[in-house]
């Protein structure tokens, strides 16, 4: 399904375009069983928070079957080959759990800002595809948004290696008021199934989750494979270094999976 020309407005304009619903309650049984499945895993991919509980997920498009077919989703890739004028390789994949009570922040940050400084990706020539697996409210610590902060460019940041157990390029204080008094803050919320797909520029933060309630949101991070990085620094896990082009499933890949699970698996 082609973006309508409002939506591509609405894109150039605030960075982000919310979609509910795209996915079905079965798909999603699928992906949240898959979910547990991957952060009950010992692996170094499996990031957790200094109080030992899952943080991220890394690369499970390469170690988990459902999240290989998710990474693969027609769903998910059409609108940012639209977008970005494919091919598109994965550049990152990660399944963020930020779980009850003790789920950690995500500091100010561009994504963009972090893959230039780190990895040398030369242009901004890469978009983001998240899908909620639970519903995602002002409770959970949802994803922050300052709308239109993605026509700024890479904005000057520094390196924190502190505030959590994962190294990021963080926006200072100041800026991120500055930003926010011209085009505000905002956090998109919906249902599990829900879509949503934000520019590599657009400045964003999430708080701690201290409710009692889930949250995982999966992630696609997707560039042009013309745009693809040049340093590798980081494990190949967090930025790919294969640059072949995702080719899509077709929009069935993961119910074939649902006949596979448990009648209660993950409700
Ligand atoms: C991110 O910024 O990449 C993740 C933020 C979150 O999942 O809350
Ligand atoms: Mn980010």
């Amino acid at each position: 399904m082609s973006l309508t020309s409002q939506e591509l407005g609405q894109l150039e304009e605030e960075g982000y375009l919310f979609f509910p619903d795209r996915f079905s309650a079965e798909e999603i049984r699928v992906l949240r069983t898959a979910a547990a499945d991957v952060y009950a895993m010992e692996r170094e991919e499996v990031w957790r928070e200094s109080s030992g509980v899952p943080r991220t997920a890394f690369a499970a498009h390469t170690y988990h079957e459902a999240f290989r077919r998710l990474g693969r989703h027609p769903r998910l890739l059409e609108p940012v080959e639209q977008i970005i004028g494919g091919p598109l390789y994965m550049h990152q994949f990660k399944v963020n759990a930020k779980v009850p009570f003790d789920g950690e922040i995500w500091q100010w940050h561009q994504d963009f800002g972090v893959w230039h400084r780190d990895d040398e990706m030369p242009e901004p020539r890469a978009m983001n595809i998240a899908l909620f697996l639970d519903d995602v409210t002002a409770a959970n610590g949802p994803l922050l948004f300052l709308p239109g902060s993605h026509r700024l460019g890479v904005i000057e940041a520094s390196h924190d290696t502190e505030e959590t157990s994962y190294p990021l390029w963080t926006l200072g204080r100041e800026t991120i008021t500055k930003i926010a008094e011209r085009g505000g803050c905002v956090a998109p919320t919906g249902p599990a199934g829900s879509m949503l797909m934000f520019s590599s520029l657009l400045v964003h933060a999430s708080p701690p989750n201290i409710s009692p309630l889930d949250r995982s949101i999966v992630y696609l991070s997707l560039c042009h494979v013309d745009n693809h990085i040049r340093r590798f620094q980081r494990p190949e896990w967090i930025a790919h270094r294969d640059f072949t082009p995702v080719e899509a499933l077709d929009d069935e890949c993961l119910l074939e999976l649902a006949e596979s699970l448990p009648a209660h698996a993950a409700e």
